[in-house]
């Protein structure tokens, strides 16, 4: 159990550079697979979901390897076609292998990925969508069982905007004949990131960004180099650690736009938010306002990665701000443990009532998922006296470092792994 000890009562002040995106590389990582070539990537954040794919791509034969921030990957070796359990309830979205292995290998088997800590994680629109290329689709024994003599273009027709499931559409129809349209994608920026990362490969997909994404056909480019975009939900954490804290922060290597729903939220509460090239400027002081609603949506709706750590930020606002989260089920676990901050936070169905305290007390509290995690630690940046966060080791699934990169704005965050 991991334990990051909070000093509450110290403001920001000072510049970070922001991690690779987790979200953006763990698909990019599985397209890898189309290369059976090298490809290095740049950029890339050392996280336990990084390291997690890693292994999967070295069980699969791949060579994979990591050198500071390079991971190399060498799929040339590609031998199997199956990800057991023991890999899979590592990563809950490992599910994003599916696509890549039935097209390099004409066949997967893939453990089913656990629910997580968000509450259940289907994945039917994973197999229509491998259906729609053509493939059989079972499951046999607790795994994913796909097979296809060959995927063959043609419409994929999403139900939900599911980000997993359209960017394993985009991968498995790189290896499929003729074209593919997927309609009713998903438009976040880590699908344009892939998007990016298969035209270099040798993809020709289109609309990436749009809800409708057209792959027309793939030949390998060998030995391609790739950087990994900057990690949104990061600086999102960030700028709602400050606005928790009070001061000031400077964000660099930040794609302004791709937080624009989180920062118009925080403007509204009274943070001053300035956004230069690639830089993103915070300020706060004095008390936030609350009388928010913060409704998640696909983007470019409000993420729902970071209710979870606005949330935070608004245990102090002067008023009720209220959540509604529309994604999933069980994202509001992180509100019983802030409550024992002192915290007011009325729960009914999908909406979430912060009534704003005056001010909040450390306690000890319990990480229960990532991103839940990471609002507990932003939540003892404004309580009183100390916070202890206790964390089987979910912060380190998503964050290089957060401790190192708070502290290096002021905070006082001791972590022990
Ligand atoms: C991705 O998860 C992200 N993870 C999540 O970030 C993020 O919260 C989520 O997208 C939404 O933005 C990665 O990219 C690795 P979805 P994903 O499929 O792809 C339902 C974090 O903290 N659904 O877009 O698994 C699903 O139940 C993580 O970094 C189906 O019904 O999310 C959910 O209600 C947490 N059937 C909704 O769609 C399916 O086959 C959105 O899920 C797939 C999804």
């Amino acid at each position: 159990m991991s334990i990051w000890r909070v000093q509450g009562g110290y403001p920001l002040d000072g510049s970070v550079t922001i991690q690779g995106a987790k979200n953006a590389v763990l698909p990019v990582l599985a397209a890898a697979i189309l290369a059976g070539s090298e490809v290095e990537l740049t950029n890339v954040p050392r996280l336990r979901d990084v390291e997690a794919s890693l292994d999967i791509l070295r069980h699969l034969g791949c060579e994979a390897g990591r050198q500071d921030d390079v991971v190399n990957v060498d799929s040339r070796g590609l031998s199997g076609c199956r990800i057991p359990r023991e890999l899979t309830g590592q990563m809950r979205s490992s599910v994003i292998f599916l696509g890549a292995i039935l097209a390099r290998c004409g066949q997967a088997r893939i453990a089913m990925p656990g629910g997580c800590e968000l509450g259940p994680r289907p994945v039917d629109l994973h197999l229509a969508a491998m259906k729609a290329l053509g493939a059989e689709v079972s499951l046999e024994d607790g795994e994913i069982v796909c097979r296809a003599d060959g995927l063959t273009g043609g419409h994929i027709e999403l139900a939900l905007p599911s980000v997993g499931a359209s960017e394993n559409a985009m991968i498995a129809a790189c290896g499929a004949k003729g074209t593919t349209v997927i309609t009713g994608a998903a438009r976040e920026p880590e699908i344009v990131e892939l998007q990016g990362f298969l035209r270099a490969l040798g993809a020709d997909v289109d609309g990436a960004g749009t809800d409708e994404v057209t792959v027309r056909g793939f030949s390998p480019v060998p030995n391609v180099g790739w950087r990994v975009m900057p990690d949104r939900i990061a600086a999102a954490t960030v700028l709602c650690a400050c606005a928790c804290a009070g001061g000031t922060a400077e964000l660099r290597g930040v794609e302004a736009d791709h937080v624009a729903g989180v920062t118009e939220v925080l403007r509204a509460m009274g943070a001053d938010v300035q956004a230069v090239s690639h830089r993103l400027r915070i300020r706060r002081q004095g008390r936030l306002r609350g009388g928010q609603t913060v409704v998640t949506r696909p983007y470019p709706g409000f993420p729902t990665d970071v209710q979870p750590l606005m949330m935070a930020a608004s245990l102090k606002a002067d008023g009720v701000t209220v959540f509604e989260e529309n994604i999933f089920a069980g994202r509001y676990r992180q509100a019983g443990q802030m409550a024992r901050l002192g915290a007011k936070i009325e729960i009914s169905g999908r909406r979430a009532a912060v009534t704003g305290v005056e001010r909040l007390h450390g306690a000890q509290v319990l990480a229960e998922d990532l991103r839940g995690g990471a609002s507990l630690i932003i939540a003892g940046l404004g309580a009183e006296g100390e916070t202890l966060v206790t964390d089987p080791g979910h912060v380190i699934r998503g964050y290089e470092d957060l401790d190192k990169v708070l502290n290096s704005l002021g905070a006082r965050i001791d972590f022990t792994k």
